[in-house]
């Protein structure tokens, strides 16, 4: 052969190789065979799981647009903090005055300190300012609902003898028109006045006061300015403002874009009010559900153990109405008479337990707890659900009870007694136990042994583990006793490299998906972890939705859950995937599930590609009815190190399309897909 034919011939092949290498070729076509008659699954497979972790409830989901409203921040949640953190003084126009933290007189002693306001001279007011979490996001023409405490502590010069008859009036109430010395305004950064609502003089009794402030322009970052324009000394708690729409128009309700997003999963259930959160940060930081319910003055805010704070405006009542609006069964854990392992930064070895001496009372809370839920509105605990405006009970079916606990007898033993009373008195309640943080190991193996013996309803299984591993431990639940308990898997994610929201570990989390679908009847419920994070304050990535005061981001995890979530079935049938050995079989294997909705008798298959190749399929669906020769399918693919990001919210999304289907048809699953295929069923 002449050289230079041979180097074109060399030249050729080696750019074939280069062009192989580089651009796999499609994988042999792979068979997936779908047979009936289907089992049952469970229904409420796929939910979510609410933790306060990266400002997720305040700052977050919890509408509430002041920081800090009633003065309870601490330097045990931050070292710079204090009651005055996220408040600062300010004097216009000649004012002279000072302000203090007070504690002497609260409006309630589980909401312990206050503002105390001393207007020497007010000038053109004495008061304080609230930037709220990032500035206060206001809408031109909306009208935002302030609600504060406000009494008075002294007239005029606080050593003087109170001043009494016109003087006293004249201040109290100002003459026809003028506004009251006691003004609420929306500023921007620069002090331009967008917004005011005035009040008389309080007395000198706690008065709540409340009122709209209508939004003259639009401002991303508003504040909250609070004046006084008397000489006297002014008392002051609970100073907050919420939003024109909450979600579902609740009051002391939730962000309607994030509640939106949230309701858009569709999910089945919903755990709360954490993880580690829920057994907290040592005993006395345990949530306790009893101190988040009833008026917000009145409940017990305390530190969060992620490093921030609880005022719990979001407490067991507004989870359980959001449960109801977004139709989710409510899943509360509470904690099993233990604290975090973690706690006092101990790693690992600082779980206390409640004195067995408090147990009996603990105990009883958990009841009450089932009451308050469940009970009819004439009982203690369901009267209370009723006054705050609930009377029909909420239907709790689930309940956590620990969450990650080191398996220790001290937790034993507290749990069994929560679970013997609970067992005993609400068997329609189903307890369901923790098996430690992770996948396997000795707290995982000693929680099922543990299960096993009190024969537990259901185990709260976690796993947080590279892409990788999700997608070979697909296996994980096909070989599961299903005589045992069932599965919870409460907390799961891929975490990639830099623990970034891929497209890769999103896909790493369908496959596994279609696994937790495929054994549905041992698994009964999960849920992503976790799942807010506020950007600039998050304590956890990778989380399933992103936020700030204006936007929330989508991530492809979120859309993974979307399209399992919106695409469910009771009925799951088997599918086996063959490739022909003479083919090149996909380095990863198809990852495959198909469910049948029992409300509109569609099926729908759900294919995981997590090649750098289009893998061809052959779908066989012999033993089930005729299907329409057109269904649809949905489609997330794309590069698997794609993210959506703040500048480029939408790289990763899915799109739908019509595919010609039958009871025998080609798909060709894109490189780095998930594609749920649906088919209507005649
Ligand atoms: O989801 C974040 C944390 O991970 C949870 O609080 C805890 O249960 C787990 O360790």
């Amino acid at each position: 052969m002449p050289t230079t034919a041979f180097s074109r011939l060399f030249a050729t092949a080696a750019l074939s190789l280069a062009f192989f290498l580089t651009n796999p070729l499609p994988a042999a076509p792979a068979t997936i065979r779908v047979d009936g008659p289907g089992r049952p699954i469970s229904p409420d497979l796929f939910g979510i799981f609410f933790e306060d972790l990266n400002y997720a409830a305040d700052g977050g989901l919890y509408a509430e647009l002041i920081q800090n409203r009633s003065f309870e921040y601490q330097a045990t949640e931050q070292p710079t903090w204090n009651s005055l953190t996220s408040w600062e003084f300010t004097a216009r126009g000649g004012g002279k005055g000072s302000w203090a933290v007070a504690a002497a007189e609260p409006i309630h002693p589980n909401n312990p300190h206050y503002l105390a306001l001393h207007v020497r001279q007010p000038g053109a007011g004495v008061g304080v300012v609230n930037a709220g979490f990032d500035g206060i996001p206001i809408q031109a023409g909306e009208h935002y609902a302030l609600s504060l405490f406000a009494k008075q502590l002294y007239l005029k010069d606080r050593w003087a003898p109170a001043p009494t008859g016109a003087d006293a009036v004249l201040a109290a109430k100002p003459r026809d028109g003028a506004p009251g010395p006691l003004l609420v305004r929306l500023e921007s950064k620069d002090g331009e006045n967008l917004g005011e609502v005035s009040f008389d003089w309080p007395g000198s009794e706690w008065t709540h006061l409340t009122a709209t402030i209508t939004a003259r322009r639009t401002e991303a970052t508003a504040r909250l300015v609070v004046l006084v324009t008397i000489q006297g000394g002014l008392a002051l708690d609970v100073i907050s403002l919420f939003p024109p729409k909450t979600f579902h128009d609740r009051p002391n309700g939730l962000r309607a874009d994030l509640a939106q997003v949230i309701a858009d999963l569709q999910p089945r259930f919903m755990r709360f009010p954490g993880g580690c959160l829920a057994h907290g940060d040592g005993l006395g930081n345990m949530y306790r559900w009893k101190d988040t319910i009833g008026p917000i003055e009145q409940r017990r805010e305390q530190a969060n153990l992620w490093g921030y704070h609880q005022t719990v405006g979001l407490g067991y009542f507004e989870f359980f109405q959001f449960c109801e609006d977004i139709g989710a069964k409510p899943l509360p854990v509470v904690p099993a008479g233990v604290c975090c392992q973690n706690s006092g930064q101990k790693g690992g070895t600082g779980q206390r337990c409640l004195p067995l001496d408090q147990m009996s009372g603990y105990v009883q809370e958990v009841l009450d707890l089932i009451e308050y839920a469940n009970g009819p509105a004439t009982s203690t605990w369901g009267a209370k659900r009723a006054a705050a405006g609930h009377p029909e009970p909420f239907h709790l079916e689930y309940l956590g009870v620990g969450n990650e606990d080191t398996q220790t007898p001290g937790f034993r033993e507290r749990f069994k007694l929560i679970y013997d009373a609970v067992k005993a008195q609400h068997p329609e309640i189903t307890v369901i136990g923790t098996v430690g943080p992770f996948p396997d190991g000795p707290d995982f193996d000693a929680g099922w042994k543990f299960a096993d013996e009190l024969q537990l309803g259901m185990v709260d299984e976690h796993y947080y583990q590279k892409p990788e591993w999700f997608l070979n431990n697909l296996h994980r639940y096909d070989s599961y006793d299903r005589a045992k308990s069932k599965v919870y898997l409460g907390e799961y994610a891929a975490h990639d490299t830099g623990r970034r929201n891929t497209l890769r570990s999103a896909l790493a989390e369908a496959a596994h998906m279609t696994a937790l679908e495929r054994n549905g009847d041992i698994v009964r419920l999960a849920s992503y972890a976790p799942l807010l994070a506020r950007e600039g304050h998050t304590q956890w990535t990778p989380d399933l939705i992103y936020f700030n005061s204006a936007r929330v981001r989508l991530t492809a995890n979120y859309y993974v859950q979307q399209m399992f979530a919106t695409n469910r079935g009771e009925t799951c049938f088997s599918a086996t995937v063959s490739t022909p050995t003479d083919g090149a079989a996909p380095t990863v294997p198809l990852a495959v599930s198909c469910v049948q909705d029992s409300a509109t008798g569609d099926v729908l298959l759900k294919l995981v590609n997590a090649n750098p190749a289009v893998a061809a399929v052959q779908v066989e669906l012999p033993s089930l009815g005729p299907i329409d020769p057109v269904g649809t399918c949905l489609v997330l693919a794309g590069d698997p190190d794609a993210v959506n990001t703040t500048e480029n919210p939408s790289s990763v999304v899915p799109q739908t399309a019509s595919l010609a289907v039958g009871k025998s048809f080609h798909y060709e699953a894109p490189a780095y897909s998930l594609a749920v295929i649906r088919m209507k069923t005649r």
